[in-house]
């Protein structure tokens, strides 16, 4: 089965006016067949318009995360018609950041993604295990858990999957492409077995935590790695590099 790749760059706290009038520039002129390959680029909420104007319309710009809520005394929340009302149909749910730092539940980001799903947005449903827990050999476990709250969706059309291993981002750390193919393949086994073999054969699982042009060709070699959301490497031209080496 052969599933388009995806590849994600996700810009975290990073940007400006500036930056993305030179990015913009730089992956415009990239010559890619969007065809072969969905590329998606997550700034922070203030330059999302921004970056939509600048950037080609082949690609994809995504929120990093969103409310589960519609309006209302919510201090500092953006709502899926927000995003949508400027033209932002993608959204990144469940990052290891928002878990770990800003601790979003289980329960609060399923619940995101399906109110984000309902409302007519494709999620980047971000899940991963700990340096910790993986020395605990908990990785599976934690990976069925942050699973658990979504199981029931109706569609898996809109989501695309991306296992972070927590160690494995912004320390350089990248996964070994059996690690990352060892992630994957339990991952598209629990979808065959919970959710159904068409959805797992379809449903694109990505790799993010140190993808780099240079470490990228032999991850995407694994049969299960679909694609990546790449972090720090999303921020340089080297970026389109990590794009080409997937088709
Ligand atoms: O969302 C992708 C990010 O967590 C990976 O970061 O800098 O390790 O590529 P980085």
């Amino acid at each position: 089965m052969s599933r388009k790749p995806f590849i994600g760059g996700n810009w975290k706290l990073n940007g400006s006016k500036k930056f993305i009038a030179e990015m913009s520039k730089v992956f415009n002129e990239a010559e890619l067949d969007s065809e072969k390959v969905d590329v998606c680029i997550a700034p922070p909420f203030v330059y999302l318009e921004t970056l939509r104007n600048a950037l080609r319309k082949d690609w994809i710009v995504s929120a990093q995360n969103c409310t589960e809520k519609p309006k209302g005394a919510f201090t500092a929340e953006i709502s899926v018609g927000m995003l949508q009302d400027i033209g932002i149909d993608w959204v990144i749910l469940g990052h290891s950041e928002r878990r770990h730092i800003y601790k979003e539940s289980h329960e609060l980001i399923g619940e995101k993604t399906k109110k984000a799903l309902e409302n007519g947005m494709s999620v980047i449903f971000c899940i991963g295990e700990t340096r910790e827990e993986r020395e605990k050999n908990l990785t599976n476990q934690v990976l069925i858990e942050q699973l658990a709250p979504i199981k029931d969706i109706p569609d898996w059309s809109n989501i695309v999957i991306a296992y972070e291993p927590v160690w494995a981002i912004g320390t350089g750390l990248v996964a070994t492409p059996a690690q990352a193919e060892e992630a994957h393949l339990f991952l598209r086994g629990w979808f065959s077995e919970n959710i159904s073999t068409d959805v797992s054969e379809k449903l694109r699982i990505i790799y993010g935590g140190s993808v780099k042009p240079q470490n990228s060709t032999e991850l995407i070699k694994k049969p299960n790695v679909d694609g990546f959301l790449v972090g720090g490497a999303s921020l340089q031209p080297g970026f389109v590099e990590i794009v080409k080496n997937v088709i």
